[in-house]
């Protein structure tokens, strides 16, 4: 459920026409709508306070963009960041330092020390030698570092390969049957407050049956740590909760989610931890975008956009699809290729796609790109810096600025001895 809808035959992002936000602010732009935010957020916290003590650490990762951690902060979310950046932004935007939980897999000592001296919640360990660093830094400064230990349950989400994360070949956690010698080893040092267990098995999860099999195999952890003496306060079970790309595309609800937690976390006796990122901002944002040319092609046009590769990864990285629609449809439909400007092949968006009838000028929407979608932008073939939108109501503001071309070459330089 989102709030980009056709009003008086045009597309708007709540009561503000989408056609306005490119005349002011060009295209291509991502466009957000706080009032989808606010609504996932609460679907998603509805779903899952029933649960008792619950923390909700918004994956920063999805859309860092700091007015929607602003909001999300308002929503009562916490972060799950996973860089000093990521956390520099959560502070920023307000969330509460004792709901900041620091995952990632290569957390350097530097972010470990200034996590520590912001006062983060939560370290999420990868490696017993973090855990010893962690507890190093924390009691050279006279401080404790609270902590929980990832582990991999080798589970396959059935995801995509590249955003699938619990295999036991995949870089993420401590393999699940090493894990009770390594939590009694990490649990003796001084400096760390080892109070649980964390788990991520991969994003865009369509189905709960990997997630229930996983968190079973955590709930036996849990006991056979306490049964060695521990006192487990805390699991944190990740995110991961697919949303529908694709019309049709039916997906878990929030409220199924929870029966399943409740389901499989009975009797475990914890706070839980959650980190959904793309549940809560994936359709609470689109890409918006101006037809340059329709190209005649060898068995479909070519609608050839403004929008690319570099601004929308997702179909060049992973064959994603994103649902395309015209701003102002006419009710007719055409089989066309949408691809970007971009000098790779791959910088297609969709191929033999049946979608609004579109020409030259005209502006459209790539869907459900609030999620992975501006944050993983670049530069490349020297293109500006996409800027973001946020609409609020019947207002709008600009919350990210276009980074033109020029800027990013001004940051450049050539050393003088090339310029003798
Ligand atoms: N927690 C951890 C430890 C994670 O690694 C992730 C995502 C999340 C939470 C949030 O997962 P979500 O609820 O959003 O599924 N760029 C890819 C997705 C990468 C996901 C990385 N980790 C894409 O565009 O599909």
């Amino acid at each position: 459920m989102d709030h980009f809808t056709l009003i008086d035959g045009a597309l708007h992002a709540e009561q503000v026409p989408l056609a306005r936000i490119a005349d002011e602010v060009g295209s291509p732009v991502y466009v957000y709508s706080a009032a989808t935010f606010r609504r996932h957020a609460r679907v998603f916290r509805d779903a899952l306070l029933p649960l008792g003590r619950v923390h909700l650490a918004y994956a920063i990762k999805a859309n860092p963009n700091v007015a929607v951690l602003r909001l999300l902060a308002d929503e009562g979310y916490g972060a799950d960041v996973v860089s000093g950046g990521e956390m520099a932004r959560a502070l920023a935007a307000g969330m509460p330092v004792s709901e900041i939980v620091f995952s990632g897999v290569g957390k350097t000592r530097d972010e470990l020390a200034r996590g520590l001296d912001a006062g983060i919640g939560q370290f999420n360990l990868e490696l017993e030698e973090e855990g010893r660093v962690l507890a190093e830094i924390a009691a050279a400064k006279g401080m404790t570092a609270h902590a929980v230990l990832r582990v991999n349950p080798d589970v396959d989400a059935g995801t995509h390969a590249k955003i699938s994360t619990g295999r036991k070949e995949n870089k993420f956690g401590v393999p699940i049957d090493r894990a009770p010698a390594m939590f009694d080893r990490l649990a003796r040092l001084p400096g760390l407050d080892l109070r649980g267990v964390a788990i991520h098995i991969g994003s865009q999860l369509g189905d709960l049956a990997p997630l229930e099999a996983a968190y079973a195999r955590i709930g036996e952890l849990v006991a056979a740590l306490r049964a060695a003496g521990h006192t487990i306060s805390r699991v944190d079970l990740g995110g991961g909760l697919g949303v529908p790309y694709k019309q049709g595309d039916v997906m878990p609800s929030p409220a199924e989610y929870g029966a399943m937690i409740a389901r499989a976390t009975k009797g475990w006796d914890v706070e839980l931890m959650f980190e959904p990122g793309r549940v809560i901002a994936g359709n609470a944002g689109v890409l918006l975008t101006r037809v340059i040319w329709v190209k005649p092609g060898v068995t479909h046009p070519y609608v050839i956009v403004d929008a690319a590769m570099n601004d929308l990864a997702r179909p060049a990285l992973y064959d994603a699809w994103h649902d395309f629609a015209a701003v102002h449809p006419t009710g007719e439909t055409m089989v066309a290729n949408i691809a970007g400007p971009v000098c790779e092949t791959g910088d297609t968006f969709a191929m033999g796609r049946t979608i609004d009838k579109v020409a030259s000028g005209d502006l459209a929407i790539f869907r459900t790109a609030g999620a992975y979608g501006a944050t993983m932008a670049s530069t490349y073939n020297s293109r500006a810096l996409v800027p973001e939108v946020l609409v609020d109501g019947d207002r709008f503001a600009v919350v990210a600025d276009r980074i033109a071309a020029e800027t990013i070459l001004a940051a450049e330089r050539v050393p003088e001895w090339l310029t003798r």
